[in-house]
């Protein structure tokens, strides 16, 4: 495996790499998730650039970037044994060099939800993973479902953007409890971690009783977030929404829905969510 930390050398490795060609970015601190979306690229491509960015203009204020983890020699020993072709892990000056000007804004499926609760999150997503896609050209870009509403973003900016690239969702790895897996999951105390799951539990439950024929969107939601009220250890419930997968509008009553939730313990925020089709 290459491992590549400018965007000339990133330019050079790209251009005779085997196609059609997958993109992986992450932020590091790899997980199970993350080896799913390498995985995935792996099966569909014949060659993976993965990127490891832990991107300083996605994160809020009040969000502790210095605390994010960064394994890096773990991270690509797991790139590596996981058949990465390069990992491209560029400085903060490499990806924003001084005098840099330029944002892109997100209005659509970044404003509710996420967007709320973060604001500005999706616009510093956005800018920085249209660099990533315009660094690699490639022909695949693999995301997560686990973040629902950033895939939404992305494929959003793809098309706005006309960029050649197919977005590709990857099914949310989870806990043998349910838990998606999730770099947060991490912080959470003992008591916490075995709290968590009724975050997942409830979910599932109300897609249940969507697929049993309940589809009344505020009796889905509101049902769902009684049974997120019974957990002690929740100290909030951010947003409980059944949108549009595409659009992150509240689902109109036809066509598939994603049912999403945020929840918070302490410090921790977790967000998870569920399709209804
Ligand atoms: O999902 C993430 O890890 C990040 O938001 C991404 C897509 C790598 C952009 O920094």
């Amino acid at each position: 495996m290459r491992q590549l930390s400018t965007i000339a050398g990133l330019r050079d490795f790209t251009r005779d790499a085997p196609r059609p060609l997958g993109l992986v970015p992450t932020m590091g601190a790899l997980h199970a998730g993350h080896l799913a979306l390498v995985a995935a690229a792996r099966a569909e491509c014949a060659s993976v650039v993965a990127t490891i960015f832990v991107n300083p203009t996605q994160f809020g204020p009040a969000e502790d970037l210095a605390r994010y983890p960064r394994p890096l020699a773990e991270d690509l020993a797991a790139l590596e044994a996981a058949g990465v072709a390069a990992a491209f892990v560029p400085s903060v000056e490499e990806m924003f060099p001084a005098g840099a000007a330029t944002t892109i804004h997100m209005d659509g499926p970044a404003l509710p939800l996420e967007g709320e609760a973060r604001p500005g999150h999706f616009d510093g997503v956005a800018t920085v993973v249209a660099k990533l896609l315009l660094e690699v050209g490639p022909d695949r870009a693999y995301f997560g479902q686990k973040d629902g509403q950033q895939l939404a973003v992305v494929r959003r900016l793809a098309a706005d953007l006309d960029m050649p690239v197919t977005i590709v969702a990857v099914p949310t790895v989870r806990e043998a409890d349910g838990l998606a897996v999730s770099s947060r999951n991490a912080y959470l105390s003992a008591e916490q971690r075995e709290a968590a799951p009724v975050l997942y539990r409830a979910l599932a439950a109300t897609r249940d009783r969507f697929r049993a024929g309940a589809q009344a969107r505020a009796e889905l939601e509101a049902g769902c977030r009684a049974l997120l009220a019974q957990q002690p250890l929740f100290d909030a419930v951010d947003y409980v929404a059944a949108v549009d997968p595409d659009t992150m509008e509240p689902w109109a009553g036809a066509g598939p829905a994603m049912l999403a939730a945020a929840v918070r313990m302490g410090d921790v925020r977790l967000i998870d969510n569920v399709l209804m089709e």
